[in-house]
């Protein structure tokens, strides 16, 4: 039996998942629709505190929607403690695994350490450290548009000032929306809920195909791309479709259209990641030329210079472009993470507790990325995705694969806690 499978409480992996997959599914697209702070997002936290309870873990909670729940939280050791965990919201018709994988695979992972699962206990000493289960709060943005707000407002990353400025697309701040789903709101630096851990390690489905191609079910994280978001407004002259000529519009649209594609190039030509996947269109009617678009632009690089490089040139074509369409152009950016390499001696220890598995760079932004930024050592591992796909509902870890996963992070937790 896999340590995942021999959980003392009942509580192993597949009923752990077969509990929070229904929460917050379209049944029209089979993706999930978990907003931070939403009824189904609220659910997912319940089904937290929950299995928290079950297992007699103290839940905390800090003030900006982060929560972490504590396994043998020794009141005179305020420090040093091992604390792994992800996210439970999602992206709109999201995936399954972006998040819950790594919360769910925490809780079987404790429960495998705590029934001294064989491969979580083999040849480690008992554990003196506390190990805590955390959940960060809105790390895909989809509701308020900044990633990772809650580990970026816990790490001081993001100004209070400029999170309590966040609205929905509704228009709703993000502090109405905590405290209307009942969370505290006390947004700012909170060192304690962590406790300064010793460790955070992250376990979250891969969200490419590089495992898939290596034959391998588990990988560790190396570094992340900097990567970032901007939001670009067109402004334009609204008119009738049929009876304006085509010499006399001011057509946004057409300046974003040729900004899409531009940047789509640079980045194929720089081997970076552009994507323009959000845009609203005032007045958004068929019969009319619109006055405004407003598209977000995420862009990823390999390094921090690349990455200004790329967004500096596209601007600078949608500014020409709008010059000739008599648009206008504003540029807002919204996020940006510097590139993230990870604490290089916790990576070799975890990856020489698990028998040398792949080492991964990732272009996807993680909590355990804003952690390691602020000068916790992190970690992550990665569970084979067959599909590669991620943000959609194709994204899969076969469960063999998810089982693997719980076991090296049992493992990986084991060793970490021991000393
Ligand atoms: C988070 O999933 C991201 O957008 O990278
Ligand atoms: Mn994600
Ligand atoms: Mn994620």
């Amino acid at each position: 039996m896999t340590a995942a499978g021999s959980g003392s409480f009942g509580n192993d992996f597949e009923q752990l998942w077969k509990a929070l997959a229904p929460i917050g599914r379209d049944d029209r697209t089979g993706g999930y629709r978990r907003y931070s702070w939403t009824p189904a997002h609220q659910e997912c936290e319940r089904w937290f505190r929950d299995e928290a309870g079950r297992r007699d873990l103290t839940v905390e909670a800090d003030g900006n929607g982060n929560l972490v729940a504590w396994w043998r939280p020794d009141p005179a050791r305020v420090t040093g403690g091992v604390v792994t965990g992800s996210h439970l919201d999602s992206v709109p018709d999201g995936g399954a695994y972006d998040g819950p994988l790594g919360v769910v695979s925490a809780f079987a992972a404790l429960d495998a350490i705590r029934a001294g699962g064989a491969a979580a206990g083999a040849g480690a000493s008992a554990p003196t450290r506390p190990l805590g289960i955390a959940v960060f709060a809105e790390e895909e943005g989809a509701r308020f548009g900044v990633p990772c707000l809650g580990s970026r407002l816990l790490t001081g990353a993001l100004e209070p000032d400029r999170a309590r400025g966040l609205r929905d697309a509704d228009g709703v701040p993000l502090t109405d929306a905590m405290e209307r789903a009942g969370v505290p709101v006390d947004l700012g630096p909170a060192p304690g809920l962590l406790r300064a851990p010793s460790a955070f390690v992250e376990l979250h489905v891969e969200q490419g195909r590089a495992l898939a191609d290596l034959g391998a079910p588990v990988a560790v994280a190396r570094d992340i791309w900097p990567h970032g978001r901007w939001r670009f407004e067109f402004g334009g002259r609204a008119d009738h479709a049929g009876t304006t000529a085509m010499a006399d519009r001011h057509d946004p649209m057409l300046t974003y259209a040729m900004t899409a594609l531009a940047a789509n190039k640079r980045a194929r030509l720089t081997n970076a990641r552009t994507t323009f996947g959000r845009v609203r269109v005032e007045p958004n009617a068929t019969n009319a030329v619109p006055s405004l678009v407003r598209a977000w632009l995420d862009a990823r690089a390999a390094d921090e210079a690349s990455l200004d490089a790329l967004v500096e040139e596209i601007r600078r074509q949608a500014g020409d472009r709008a010059q000739r369409d008599g648009t206008r152009l504003e540029v807002h950016p919204e996020s940006w993470t510097p590139r993230v390499e990870f604490d290089v001696r916790l990576r070799d220890r975890v990856a020489a507790r698990l028998g040398s598995p792949p080492v991964l760079s990732t272009q996807a932004g993680h909590d355990a990325g804003i952690l390691a930024a602020a000068g916790i050592p992190a970690a992550m591992l990665f569970v084979r995705n067959p599909t590669g796909v991620s943000h959609a509902p194709e994204e899969y870890a076969e469960p063999a694969d998810c089982l693997a996963g719980v076991d090296a992070l049992a493992a990986v937790l084991t060793d970490l806690l021991a000393g």
